[in-house]
């Protein structure tokens, strides 16, 4: 349990939308938040850290129609996945919630009816267009037409991406609903508001108040001099949502519910684990609250959310901590030019904690934007903490295991260099409060690099075949060997495994506090490889088969790979040599030691040949079973690492998880010559 003096910290990261993968700028968000909350918790604070999905809205509608389920079952499927993709980064949440929750609902209604008691909703009849075919109002980015000024055609909604007008989406020339088509048309509706005007002097203060980021005071201001509006907070049915009480039919428009969620995950967490809720929540609390979001949501954290928790009796947010938006290679994230990446394409190439550490590597406590330079990226890594931070441990670690049979020396030999690396820990912890985690990786690198020169200058190994110099030997690698431990320590809210194996490696929790004091006469275990070397190939491979997902998703069917030159032109001769059979699969089974081989029995129609084939990540042996493919009979029997291959299966696809055999009804009979 926490002493009275340590912080009472609650986190949150933004709710990503319930209708899609994350994709690394989610990740982005989620790595910064994280590595902030785990510093807080290893410096004996005690910090919380909730999120949830962003269940509701026209897009998740939408969405779910499209795929021909319930909208309940795709946010219960895309939760699972987020879920996923967070723990596979090791980002740890406290709770993961919904917002489509019953303690959203509670706290959505609660606080409405606060608002509305206090006079802070007004309702009034608004002119919006419908379409007619769908029977449903259409945001702007429904609408499609023909720009009113350029007379460029398929412009969405409220501006033309060719001239750059903006208009109304009613003053489109031949508007078009972009859902079915239909020629959408006026209708009025009743909408309700809530009156941030009200708030002008609060919102003021809280602008001013100095605790937020000097950009975004800077922009939150801008709009309170152009003046504040009402916003609309309702939407009419068919709509994904809670109905907003008393108002049948008109529903709460989804960035009304989501910042709501933060609590409705918190208290889903109080329940759970006993805690009092009022303690982070009430007027008065002494707890802090952080809201991470990225740079595209500012107004609703920072204007809306505010008046609304003031208004309703809950203490507004310490801060909200903003940050830019990741790029790709210097662009925009994006499908079409290659450089979008999902979180799960990067984790089925490579280990979570590079990016961990390259994103803390380039985050400072700034809105500017991020980015993920490929080549500098696997870079970075190999530098810093192959080359750097692990070199240091596999070095020294050999002449304690072979010199002294583990152990480390009983006194330091440079007392300065070790007290430069306490010292240090205190400058990295400040950076890390502040969120300049660039800065704080800078020192440790620092660090590291002193502790390289130290090791390099003292030279171990030529000491180490001078006689009677043993001692010396291990004094200098106990050295080393603890100031591993302390960049480690500084390390681990970065590094969360790494720093696991080291602590095993080294046979002492890590320690990160000013009176850490040096491990002596004290046995480590042999050295392990923490961690390998990235190299620029593994994420070319992701960078394709990210592409490859996407022409998936885009037309059902990929495109034919460019890059993979056709074979030299062969005779009909050469071809008819080839004896193509249709062949049954009447067993398959996995191959032991191999991760990518099945062993298949194959029918020829009467004689059978044992196939290994490299499927597995495609299908599971016990699906395989009765079904066809076609296969080369005739190839020469080859011995391979796991046995025997008598032949060949035909497949198609790019591989991984799209390999496709014959459909099991192709109506093909076993030992059929394919022609
Ligand atoms: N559902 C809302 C947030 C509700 S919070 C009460 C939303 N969802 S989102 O999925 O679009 O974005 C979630 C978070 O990811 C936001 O903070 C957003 O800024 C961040 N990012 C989305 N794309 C991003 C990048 N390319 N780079 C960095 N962060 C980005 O907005
Ligand atoms: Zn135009």
């Amino acid at each position: 349990m926490s002493t009275p003096s340590t912080r009472q910290i609650l986190v949150t990261s933004a709710l990503p939308y319930a209708n899609g993968s994350l994709h690394l700028g989610h990740l982005l968000e989620a790595i910064q938040t994280d590595i902030w909350v785990r510093f807080q918790n290893v410096r004996g604070n005690h910090c919380l850290y909730v999120c949830a999905d962003d269940a509701h809205g026209t897009a998740i509608m939408l969405k779910a129609e499209q795929l021909g389920i319930s909208p309940e079952q795709l946010i219960d499927q895309v939760r699972a996945e987020h879920l996923r993709d967070y723990g596979d980064f090791l980002v740890h949440f406290d709770n993961f919630h919904s917002t489509h929750s019953e303690e959203n609902r509670y706290f959505s209604e609660l606080i409405y009816r606060r608002l509305r008691e206090n006079g802070h909703i007004a309702s009034r009849d608004i002119q919006q267009l419908f379409d007619p075919e769908k029977q449903l109002f259409l945001a702007d980015r429904y609408i499609i037409g023909t720009c009113p000024r350029c007379k460029s055609e398929d412009q969405y909604g409220d501006n033309c991406e060719v001239c750059g007008a903006t208009y109304s989406p009613a003053e489109l020339i031949k508007p078009r609903s972009a859902l079915s088509g239909a020629t959408p048309v006026e209708k009025t509706s009743t909408h309700y508001f809530f009156t941030l005007p009200a708030f002008k002097n609060l919102l003021e203060q809280w602008v001013h108040g100095g605790q937020l980021q000097s950009q975004v005071s800077n922009k939150l201001n801008e709009w309170l001099e152009v003046g504040l509006q009402e916003w609309d907070i309702s939407r009419d049915a068919p709509y994904f949502g809670f109905e907003i009480p008393d108002a049948p039919g008109k529903y709460f428009y989804v960035w009304l519910d989501a910042p709501i969620g933060y609590m409705a995950s918190f208290q889903n967490y109080c329940e759970r684990e006993g805690v009092d809720f009022e303690r982070y929540w009430a007027r008065d609390s002494s707890a802090e609250l952080y809201h991470f979001i990225g740079k595209d949501i500012i107004n609703f954290h920072g204007l809306f959310w505010p008046a609304m928790l003031d208004s309703a009796g809950f203490r507004k947010p310490s801060s909200i901590f903003v940050h830019g938006f990741l790029t790709v290679n210097g662009t925009k994230m994006s499908k079409s030019r290659g450089t979008f990446i999902t979180a799960r394409t990067y984790l089925d190439h490579t280990r979570p904690e590079y990016l961990r550490y390259y994103f803390a590597a380039k985050l400072g406590n700034n809105v500017d934007d991020i980015d993920l330079n490929l080549e500098d990226f696997a870079q970075r890594v190999n530098s810093d903490l192959v080359g750097k931070v692990i070199n240091i441990a596999s070095r020294s670690a050999k002449f304690i295991t072979k010199g002294n049979d583990g152990m480390l020396s009983t006194s330091i030999a440079n007392t300065e260099l070790w007290q430069q690396a306490v010292t240090a820990g205190e400058l990295i912890a400040g950076h890390y409060e502040q969120r300049e985690f660039s800065r704080a990786m800078r020192e440790i690198i620092a660090l590291a690099d002193a502790t390289n020169e130290y090791f390099d200058s003292q030279q171990p190994w030529a000491l180490a075949k001078q006689p009677g110099r043993e001692q010396d030997v291990i004094d200098v690698c106990s050295l080393c060997i603890n100031l591993f431990k302390a960049i480690m320590s500084y390390l681990q809210p970065v590094l969360p495994e790494t720093a696991a194996s080291a602590a095993a490696f080294l046979n002492a929790p890590l320690d990160w506090s000013p009176t850490v004091q040096p491990l002596l006469n004290h046995r480590i275990e042999k050295f392990k490889p923490m961690m390998s070397r990235l190299d620029t190939d593994t994420l070319d491979k992701m960078v394709e088969s990210q592409r490859l997902a996407l022409e998936v998703e885009a037309s059902g069917h990929p495109k034919a790979s460019p890059g993979e030159p056709l074979a030299d032109e062969i005779e009909f001769e050469d071809f008819a040599r080839l004896d193509l059979r249709v062949a049954q699969i009447i067993a398959a089974e996995d191959v032991e030691g191999a991760d990518k081989l099945l062993r298949l029995t194959l029918d020829l129609g009467g004689e059978t040949r044992q196939v290994l084939a490299g499927i597995k990540s495609a299908y599971r042996a016990d699906e395989l079973v009765g079904r066809m493919t076609i296969m080369i009979a005739n190839l020469k029997p080859r011995k391979m690492r796991f046995g025997i291959s008598e032949g060949m299966v035909l497949a198609a696809g790019p591989g991984g998880k799209d390999i496709w055999l014959l459909s099991p009804d192709a109506g093909a009979v076993a030992g059929m010559r394919v022609k």
